[in-house]
């Protein structure tokens, strides 16, 4: 059994016994746990809380932290404990922070709707990132909170059949048919050309835990090898086969077994393992503000 299967009820465990006193709260069977008596901005300095952070980031795939009373630059540091930060081509980040993201919505501002949709962060990238570290800075009375999936036990459910039709493919991940769909066709060729599409595993191979992972989210647009003697008797077999079976995985995340979905109050924190989890922004508060700042957190080329 591994630990993404574990039946048993969420409880309250005080992590002792790991030399500290973080309290871990499991808030599903599935992912995510709310850490006590742990200030992020001390973790900044302190390498061994740090790596424990780190090992329960492994262990539950989403961390949440509320009252990290914290500077932007303690957030910064915290990030910066687990990889170089990087900026969002479209996204803006906070001038004095660089890598920090700012995720701003307000009554005035166009719905721009690209958080609300089932995603790992810059898969579009030729290495997506490691995790992210999200930050409310306002957020509305209600409404507007986050959704995330485990995407470990999205694979382990998947039908034997569909495992092995899916062993060997990869699929492309396109800046330009998310973000760039909205741009001007000049801008939207830049950012391609700054940004050229990436191919990536459909499963991909967790670099810790070895754990294998459903790896197709909303930026996939289509599979790069699929068209074998198998999978296609004539060309009809590619169109229609290839667009449902990824339309299929990607629906996966969507499963309400496989996620948690946590609610905002200005200071609270979320960190996630980007590698192995997809999230959803609820986008049902406008004409609400919401603040967030995210540390993206650069990862490693999928395998
Ligand atoms: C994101 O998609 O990375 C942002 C999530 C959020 O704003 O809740």
């Amino acid at each position: 059994m591994s630990a993404s299967t574990s039946p048993s009820a969420p409880a309250v465990i005080d992590t002792a016994s790991r030399q500290r006193s973080i309290k871990v709260e499991p808030l599903t069977c599935a992912i995510g746990a709310e850490l006590g008596n742990v200030h992020l901005g001390a973790a900044s300095r302190d390498a061994d809380l740090s790596n424990e952070i780190r090992a329960l980031l492994l262990e539950h795939k989403v961390l949440f932290f509320r009252d990290q009373d914290m500077t932007r630059a303690e957030h910064v540091a915290f990030a910066r404990r687990f990889g170089e930060l990087e900026d969002h081509p479209v996204a803006g980040s906070d001038p004095e922070h660089p890598g920090l993201v700012r995720i701003y919505k307000s009554p005035e501002q166009p719905n721009d709707r690209y958080e609300n949709s089932w995603h790992s962060d810059a898969t579009w990238r030729e290495r997506p990132q490691f995790g992210a570290v999200l930050r409310c800075i306002e957020c509305p009375p209600v409404g507007g909170d986050t959704m995330w999936a485990n995407m470990v036990l999205a694979y382990e459910k998947l039908p034997e059949t569909i495992k092995q039709r899916i062993a060997t493919l990869r699929a492309r991940h396109s800046i330009e048919a998310s973000f760039g769909a909205a741009l001007p066709i000049e801008k939207r060729l830049a950012l391609k050309a700054q940004f050229p599409d990436a191919e990536h595993p459909v499963v991909r191979s967790h670099p810790e835990t070895g754990e294998k992972i459903l790896f197709v989210n909303g930026f996939a647009t289509h599979f790069t090898n699929f068209h074998t003697p198998e999978n296609v008797r004539v060309g009809q077999d590619y169109t229609q086969g290839s667009s449902q079976l990824l339309q299929y995985l990607i629906s996966q995340a969507a499963i309400p077994e496989y996620q948690v979905r946590w609610r905002w109050k200005p200071n609270s924190v979320a960190f996630w393992d980007n590698r192995c989890t997809q999230h959803y922004a609820v986008m049902d508060y406008p004409p609400c503000h919401r603040k967030m700042e995210r540390a993206g957190i650069v990862g490693d080329a999928p395998y």
